[in-house]
């Protein structure tokens, strides 16, 4: 059985927790790099997007 990958978006902080497996690809569909449950920054707040860094926690702006 395949499981389907995830997509789940955090309304209070923002950010999308992914859940399996996705390739990341250049404008030319190349693939960069193949990663699995990972989480995206959708707060504009990490300093390693695309990912999360937990910065949406900052309380400190
Ligand atoms: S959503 Fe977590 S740092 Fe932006």
């Amino acid at each position: 059985m395949t499981t389907r990958p995830q997509i789940f978006i955090n309304p209070k902080s923002g950010s999308i927790r992914f859940t399996g497996e996705a390739n990341f690809v250049d404008a030319d569909g190349n693939i960069l790099e193949t990663r699995s449950d990972f989480k995206l920054c959708g707060c504009g707040k990490s300093k390693e997007k695309p990912f999360c860094d937990g910065s949406h926690k900052d309380k400190s702006e």
